[in-house]
């Protein structure tokens, strides 16, 4: 039979379990949008905000946002999108020019930083030589990302960075970090990070929207997007033990994650010490870092000094 929309009576896309209702693909995008701008506005994200750097990798989340803050913010607040081309092969470089394509779509200001071209070394490289390296690329990449959203956001005076983490990445750091007992990563998993010792604030829109909702979103919106995961992507371990089970309990008591994620940022996370961190700049940079050299610059070097020697073995 079919499932007519609990508010029109047209055919349905969707249940939503949480709060029992059928709802076409219309009313779907309501209530998705709904939910952004409510997360937006409780949480005063773009509070101050005249210039936000919005970070796209070309994947579904980040594309959601991009349309939605373009479709919500554009006339108030000045957006800029910007992507990393990280040298993934085929992953960087498709996933990079759906980046492009959106952003010329949208008539959105952009920019583009090639890594390998920028600064010697990607993340293929980290692959190649990792026998030397001695880290896991996806490390590297996380350093990578932060060192250059901040970097970037600093350059064009942005207020703040979006990112297009979900309530499912939310819900798996949290879950990490508490399994862990790291407390520090802990303090720092909230829809607002304030902008601190020189970092640029960053915000999540969409941190409390699920992994599966997005992916409705963007396929009824007709988005265009890049699907495939990075190669790098760890498969097993523990991660995806924690996802299977935080999937577990969101099947068997629907909105688990929603309080989960909720209830950590509101109760728990306010209540931990923050963290201090004195302002220092990095020696070869000069941006801000926590250390004299900052993991970015060591990183670089290592890399450009591994590739240098050993490019021919
Ligand atoms: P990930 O670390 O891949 O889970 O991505 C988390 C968020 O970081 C994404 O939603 C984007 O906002 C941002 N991001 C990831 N990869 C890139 C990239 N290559 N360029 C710009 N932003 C990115
Ligand atoms: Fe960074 Fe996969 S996206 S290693
Ligand atoms: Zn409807
Ligand atoms: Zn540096």
């Amino acid at each position: 039979m079919v499932k007519r929309c609990s508010l029109c009576g047209a055919s349905a896309v969707t249940w939503i379990p949480e709060s029992k209702q059928y709802l076409c693909a219309e009313h779907y995008l309501e209530y998705f949008e709904r939910r952004v701008l409510k997360t937006i506005e409780k949480f005063r994200l773009l509070k101050n905000v005249k210039k936000l750097l919005i970070a796209v990798s070309g994947g579904k989340d980040s594309t959601v946002l991009l349309y939605v803050m373009h479709k919500f913010f554009s006339r108030e607040i000045n957006l800029v999108g910007f992507t990393i081309d990280l040298g993934i092969g085929k992953y960087s470089r498709e996933s990079t020019e759906i980046a492009i394509r959106n952003y010329k779509k949208l008539g959105i200001e952009y920019i583009v930083v090639n890594l390998k071209r920028s600064y010697g070394f990607d993340i293929d490289d980290s692959v190649r030589f990792r026998k030397w390296i001695k880290r896991p690329p996806c490390s590297i990449c996380g350093i990578v990302k932060r060192y250059l959203m901040n970097k970037v956001a600093l350059e064009i005076n942005a207020d703040a960075i979006a990112t297009g983490h979900n309530l499912d990445d939310l819900a798996l750091f949290m879950m990490s970090a508490l399994q862990g007992g790291k407390v520090e990563e802990l303090t720092k998993l909230t829809l607002y990070n304030p902008s601190i010792n020189g970092f640029v604030a960053k915000i999540k829109p969409l941190g409390l929207v699920s992994d599966k909702e997005t992916l409705l979103y963007a396929l009824i919106s007709g988005l265009e997007f890049y699907e495939e995961e990075c190669p790098y992507a760890p498969q097993r371990g523990l991660r995806t033990t924690i996802i299977k089970a935080l999937d577990v309990a969101e099947n068997n008591h629907p909105g688990f994650k929603r309080y989960f994620v909720l209830n950590m940022i509101r109760r728990v996370i306010p209540k931990l010490p923050k963290p201090q961190g004195r302002i220092m700049r990095c020696a070869i940079c000069n941006m801000p870092a926590s250390n004299n050299v900052c993991s970015f610059c060591k990183i670089r070097a290592r890399i450009n000094e591994v590739i240098q020697k050993y490019r021919n073995k």
